[in-house]
Formats: structure tokens, sequence, C-alpha cells
């Protein structure tokens, strides 16, 4: 278990620069000209990021940076709760993500449903990250990096 704050800020910051990459792939993608194989690429980033997110999750909630701000600053109850519950939010919208270009498997290119949805999804985690980052920042006065 990590127990100094500056550790747990320096694993909560290469993992938020790890997950920064991955929503920079998203953006990528839905930039890139239409290619056959962007269906094949974005299913990949999907697959990593329903790998990664929830361990990222895991890490925050057990031992991680949620227990140690409340810890410090129990009025920041309300907060930290609000980022706890949007870790199964965004876990969920990542998941839909996933459902949508399984049932449109034979599609080649990137309809606008799953355009509208990988926006949605790299909005919702930049944001919650940014959320994070202020937080911990202020919890513990030390520099997190930005999420953007
Ligand atoms: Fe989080
Ligand atoms: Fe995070």
């Amino acid at each position: 278990m990590i127990q100094q704050p500056s550790d747990l800020v320096h694993k909560l910051r290469k993992e938020h620069a790890e997950l920064g990459a991955e929503l920079e792939a998203l953006e990528g993608l839905l930039a890139a000209e239409e290619a056959p194989d962007n269906r094949r690429r974005l299913r990949e980033v999907v697959d990593r990021l329903l790998t990664t997110l929830p361990r990222h999750f895991r890490f925050e909630e057990q031992g991680g940076y949620l227990t140690e701000v409340v810890a410090r600053y129990p009025t920041w109850s309300t907060d930290v709760e609000q980022l706890r519950r949007e870790h199964g939010e965004l876990l969920s919208c990542v998941e839909e993500l996933r459902d949508l270009l399984e049932r449109q498997a034979e599609a080649r290119e990137l309809a606008e449903p799953v355009r509208r949805l990988v926006q949605e999804v790299i909005a919702h985690i930049h944001a919650h990250e940014r959320h994070e980052n202020r937080l911990v920042q202020e919890a513990f006065n030390l520099d997190v990096g930005s999420a953007d």
C-alpha cells in the first residue's frame, strides 16, 4: 500500500499520462481519414481501456488518493464520492462503446453514433481526470500535472 503522498501523486501522474495517451489515440482515430482498419484500431484502444480503467480506478479507490483526501479533509467527501461514482459511469460508457462496435461489427467505417460515443468517452474521462488532478493538487499541495 502506498503511504507517502508524494509516491501516490507520482503514481497518479504516471497513470493519468498513460490514460491521456489512450485518449489521444482515440482523438487521432476521429481525426483520421476513413480507413478500413480504423474500426479495428478503435476496438483495440477500447479493449485496452476496459483493462486499464478498472485497474486505475481500483488504485484510486483502494489505498490511492480517494481515501487519503477524505482522511485529510473530511468536508471534501462529497467531491470524492462524486468522483467514485463517476468511475462506474465512465466504465459503463466505454462498455457501451464496445457493445456498439460489436453490434456493427460488419461496418467498415466509423458510424456517426460511434463517433459521438467516442467523443463522449473522451470528454467524460478528461473532465474526471481534471477534477481529480485539481483535488489532489489542493489536498497535497503538489503539482500533479495536467490531464490535457
Ligand atoms: Fe478517477
Ligand atoms: Fe484518475
